[in-house]
């Protein structure tokens, strides 16, 4: 389905039903990135996952931001009616997360905040997030999904799961060039998310897997040091796209946090 925000059209699925739960992708992934939540989840949440602009079936239009990755979400939100939603951000999506809360902390219900970090880059991520555009504009998204592979996936999934690795890697090679250059540079600029955190006062939880080699299970550690009530679920087996490798685990977490939810 296709909702209008302001100038673009925002792709989304929307399926099941109970507490509205925004899935919102990492890089450079798209909306099908959740669908072993889709499936799994549908009798606890209605879940909408979103295609990010420049990602999976949203046009790559800029300007890119986590603003306006944030507002293009609430968007989709308006389109639906929906005034408060839990949302649920794995790694970039997790900064788009941030910046929702920061810009719309009324529309938002809850955090799930998925093998993500709060800091901003340091000069020498800058530095491989420049020489990625360039591969990106020079060899094409299949060559950034071959060099982000390794970390993508973790050790047990490469192991014992290459359809899941192959999967995630078609995924990630989709991607169209200039969405990924825009959500390079947009990551790239993004603010220091740490003193957002001490702002968090809803329910909030923080999500890892154990052998992710991108963002370190430390990072998802001091998050839920510092977020006020949050629960911290550290999933063994998995690695950054921790939903994909071990569905019924994170399902199972997630949906132990719906259900701690008060009603409304
Ligand atoms: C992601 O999975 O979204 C990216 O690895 C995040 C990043 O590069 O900072």
């Amino acid at each position: 389905m296709i909702a209008l925000v302001d100038d673009i059209g925002v792709a989304y699925d929307d399926a099941g039903a109970g507490v509205p739960l925004v899935l919102v992708h990492g890089f450079p992934h798209n909306r099908t990135l959740w669908a072993p939540q889709a499936q799994g989840l549908v009798d606890r949440a209605r879940c909408i996952a979103v295609d990010l602009r420049g990602f999976g079936e949203t046009a790559a239009s800029p300007p890119f931001g986590m603003d306006r990755y944030a507002d293009d979400v609430i968007g989709v939100m308006d389109r639906l009616r929906i005034q408060r939603a839990v949302i649920a951000g794995l790694s970039m999506g997790g900064y788009v997360a941030f910046a929702a809360w920061r810009r719309h902390r009324d529309r938002v219900r809850g955090l799930i905040l998925a093998s993500t970090r709060p800091g901003a880059d340091a000069p020498a991520a800058i530095e491989k997030r420049r020489a990625m555009i360039q591969l990106a504009k020079d060899r094409g998204t299949g060559a950034v999904a071959d060099g982000m592979m390794p970390g993508m996936v973790g050790k047990t999934t490469r192991e014992k799961n290459p359809d899941v690795v192959e999967a995630v890697r078609t995924m990630c090679a989709s991607a169209s060039v200039a969405g990924v250059v825009g959500a390079l540079e947009a990551m790239m600029a993004r603010p220091d998310s740490t003193p957002t955190l001490s702002t968090i006062d809803v329910p909030t939880l923080v999500v890892a897997g154990d052998e992710d080699a991108l963002i370190p299970v430390s990072e998802a550690r001091a998050m839920h040091e510092v977020i006020r009530g949050s629960r911290l679920d550290v999933i063994a087996g998995a690695g950054h796209v921790v939903n994909v490798e071990r569905p019924a685990a994170f399902n199972h977490v997630v949906s132990e946090y719906l259900a701690g939810l008060t009603l409304e």
